[in-house]
């Protein structure tokens, strides 16, 4: 487990950029999980960017998109999906067969959800995971009582996370989402938690340094082989664990 501490939220931005970058350049058509929120737009911007530049070619990755609302239909302008073509897939020119969504809307979305899986494991498993972490321990829309080989699946969403995500809607938010499995995400070959802002912090804390338990999600992380947390000074803000010399900690500018 690596932790980097960053002084901001633009330095926190860059450093996944980089992760992401990095894996990119060892794997042209790596497949990458990827998360929609607050906390990665700073990432996918940076991102854009170098690929407008030409420094970075993402055009061969295979993007997953970790999360979806339920009975929301891709083309609708506030799916998931679509906020994550409008920031990275069309910027970085990554051709839409090379996009796996959770379709919010399919007919049997059960079924749609096992394809999801299917479609990870046939491919051999993804390279790369960048999740956030909400403020109730949740990744993805993995919520609290989540268990650690969860599948892709229909979820609940709960009110915490319903009321955090009102912003983003003008009437109603989704009282169902669709999220990528704890399974998946578990056996990704590397997994970058992103977390920025006091607001994470308790979170991040529980998550990191207490139980490994399914009331906090993201505590399963704490089992996983490749794990970077990037976290800005404030998300960071109630970690004890690099002061007592438990993680590396090479890249803190704390
Ligand atoms: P945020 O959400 O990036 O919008 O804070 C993170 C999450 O809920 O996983």
């Amino acid at each position: 487990m690596k932790l980097m501490i960053t002084k901001d939220y633009q330095e926190m931005s860059l450093l996944a950029a980089e992760a992401v970058e990095s894996v990119v350049r060892r794997k042209k058509n790596a497949l990458l999980g990827l998360t929609t929120g607050n906390t990665p737009i700073g990432m996918y911007h940076a991102l854009a960017e170098k690929s407008r530049a030409g420094e970075l070619n993402m055009r061969e990755t295979h993007i997953f998109s970790m999360e979806e609302y339920l009975g929301i239909p891709p083309d609708n302008y506030q799916s998931l999906y679509q906020w994550l073509n409008r920031v990275l897939i069309e910027p970085c020119g990554i051709a839409s067969e090379r996009v796996n969504r959770i379709d919010g809307s399919a007919p049997e979305p059960q079924l749609a959800c096992q394809v999801f899986d299917r479609t990870i494991e046939s491919m051999g498993g993804l390279d790369l995971v960048v999740e956030g972490i909400g403020t109730n321990g949740h990744i993805g829309f993995n919520e609290p009582m989540s268990p650690p080989d969860s599948p892709t699946r229909i979820v609940a969403l709960s009110s915490e996370t319903q009321t955090y995500n009102f912003a983003y809607w003008d009437e109603l938010v989704p009282a169902h989402g669709i999220t990528v499995g704890l399974a998946a995400i578990m056996k990704a070959k590397e997994i970058v938690l992103i977390a920025s802002g006091s607001k994470k912090a308790y979170a991040l804390k529980q998550a990191l340094e207490g139980p490994v338990t399914s009331e906090i999600p993201a505590s399963y992380l704490q089992l996983a082989p490749q794990l970077t947390i990037i976290a800005d000074r404030e998300a960071a803000s109630l970690l004890t664990i690099d002061k007592e010399g438990g993680f590396p900690c090479p890249h803190s500018s704390v």
